[in-house]
């Protein structure tokens, strides 16, 4: 079954809370924390102090994707102890990327690996094994909206087919330009989360955009 990660970056970040309590009501999966630094990407956007205070408002599966340059491990530690039930590091980090999932999963969470769109898929196959889902973007990260990429198709195929050849069960999760469009051949190529923004964000009713994606999934799987 599609999970779908509801994505805040663009939702009214001056109403955070209520925004939590919509996604939640909503019936996605998870809610996923775009946390930039202003160096990995330009933007800044929030951290684990404002995770801290959402956690207390909702008990969804809290996704944390970091755009951060270099995430200390006294980072990661915050980010832990400010809920986040899953943290992603990117490969294209300026730290030892073994090390930083080797430590997300010392603190209890699952760890994740994301890629950029420019990036070649191969590059994380190092990482098999150690880390519980990968994180393929399918827009180049800093911003919510933006199209998707469709040569991202063929990297989540690549991964899937690395997975299943090496019976490895770690979790696909397809990151940015998703919508009632785009999702059905994601779900085709071998994604298991998919992350929305804007879509979800802008729907009139969250619920039901919610349930479009996963019944995108349930028409493929019906074939
Ligand atoms: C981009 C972020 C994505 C983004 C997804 O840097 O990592 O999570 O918010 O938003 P949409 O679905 O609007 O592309
Ligand atoms: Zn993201």
């Amino acid at each position: 079954m599609i999970k779908i990660s509801a994505s805040v970056l663009n939702a009214d970040l001056s109403n955070l809370g209520e925004e939590v309590r919509r996604v939640h009501a909503s019936g996605a999966d998870m809610l996923h924390i775009d946390v930039m630094d202003g160096v990995f990407v330009p933007p800044m956007t929030l951290g684990d102090v404002v995770i801290k205070s959402l956690k207390d408002k909702s008990d969804i599966f809290f996704d944390t994707h970091l755009m951060v340059n270099c995430p200390s491990t006294k980072l990661l530690e915050n980010f832990a102890a400010a809920g986040s039930d899953s943290i992603a590091v990117h490969v294209e980090s300026q730290c030892d990327v073994k090390a930083m999932l080797e430590k997300i999963r010392s603190l209890g969470c699952k760890a994740a690996i994301a890629l950029n769109p420019p990036t070649p898929i191969e590059s994380v196959f190092d990482y098999i094994g150690f880390a519980d889902m990968f994180v393929i973007m399918s827009v180049n990260p800093g911003y919510g909206g933006q199209k998707f990429i469709p040569e991202s198709l063929e990297k989540i195929k690549a991964l899937r087919a690395e997975l299943t050849r090496r019976g490895a069960n770690a979790l696909i999760q397809v990151d940015g330009g998703i919508n009632e469009s785009t999702a059905p051949s994601v779900i085709e190529a071998g994604a298991d989360i998919l992350v929305a923004g804007a879509y979800l964000m802008n729907a009139q009713d969250m619920s039901r955009a919610v349930m479009t994606l996963r019944s995108s999934s349930a028409l493929l799987h019906s074939r």
